[in-house]
């Protein structure tokens, strides 16, 4: 009696401390593309993964992720530009440590129609939508999820960037674009002032490049040496674990290369 009780003690207090000490990752945008990528590698790796998602229900790729590892995938509703539910959604995992906090959602263009990011035929109102998703939203992430970040064993706050906000970066391709690299140069500029900030705490925050990456959306696109999500991601997820302090406020790519500013 004594020794099943000790047993069956020891197996619920060694389930609780496996749960209790598996890293976790909560990644924007995790529905598609690189943000999708991301999830399944680090579900695949044990990591507990909170994959986030704006749309009205849950995507199917979501939906089918949560059923292969029902046990440390959970799916969690964030439009990125909206900072109500990014608060209640933060507010939720209040006191739960999250060791990687990857802000990867973002805008890009619309590929068939480049006009109103092209200067002389500029959107305005597009601009705002740009800032706010894709600066605004990693910011607003970044400070309402900081104290489970800083709680954690990993520390990591990850920026998801861009060669096309970098400003030494010669325009080679299309001129267009101006809000996509406007708003990436800026994440450029918050990931630096968090990282200064962060810096006492132990966190580590940084801007990944991921290359030029063959996502769904491109599918229709012809986009010469651009690779597979996974390689893309595995070379982040290996540059995220080996992040130092040095290299805290920098802009890396995926192979942990220096990125010009
Ligand atoms: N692919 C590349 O070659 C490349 C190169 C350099 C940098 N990047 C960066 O990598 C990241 C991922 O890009 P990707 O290529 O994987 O693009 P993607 O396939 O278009 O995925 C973007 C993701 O962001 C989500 N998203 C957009 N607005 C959002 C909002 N307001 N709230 C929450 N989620 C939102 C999208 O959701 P919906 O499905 O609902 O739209 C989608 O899940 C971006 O930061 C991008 O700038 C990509």
């Amino acid at each position: 009696m004594n020794y099943a009780k000790s047993y069956f003690g020891g197996l619920v207090l060694s389930l609780f401390t496996f749960s209790a000490s598996a890293e976790s990752v909560l990644i924007t945008g995790a529905n598609a593309g690189i943000g999708l990528e991301f999830a399944k590698q680090y579900a695949a790796r044990g990591y507990t993964v909170i994959a986030t998602h704006r749309r009205s229900s849950t995507p199917d790729s979501l939906v089918a992720l949560e059923t292969a590892y029902p046990d440390r995938v959970t799916v969690e509703r964030i439009d990125v530009r909206d900072l109500e539910m990014i608060e209640s959604v933060a507010e939720k995992y209040r006191g739960q440590p999250i060791d990687i906090l990857i802000n990867n959602a973002a805008i890009v263009a619309d590929l068939t129609n480049p006009t109103p990011q092209i200067f002389g035929t500029l959107d305005f109102p597009l601009f705002d939508v740009f800032m706010e998703t894709n600066v605004r939203g990693p910011l607003k992430l970044s400070e309402s999820f900081y104290d489970s970040v800083k709680a954690s064993r990993l520390k990591r706050i990850i920026m998801i960037s861009s060669l096309s906000g970098s400003l030494s970066e010669p325009p080679t391709r299309l001129s267009g674009r101006v809000y996509y690299k406007t708003t990436k140069a800026a994440l450029n500029m918050a990931m630096i002032t968090i990282a200064r900030a962060a810096k006492d705490d132990g966190v580590l925050v940084t801007s990944l490049h991921p290359g030029g990456v063959k996502v769904e959306k491109l599918a229709n696109f012809n986009v010469p040496g651009f690779m597979e999500p996974s390689e893309s991601v595995l070379g982040m997820m290996d540059v995220i674990d080996n992040l130092t302090s040095e290299q805290s406020g920098l802009f890396l790519d995926w192979k942990g290369r220096v990125q010009q500013w």
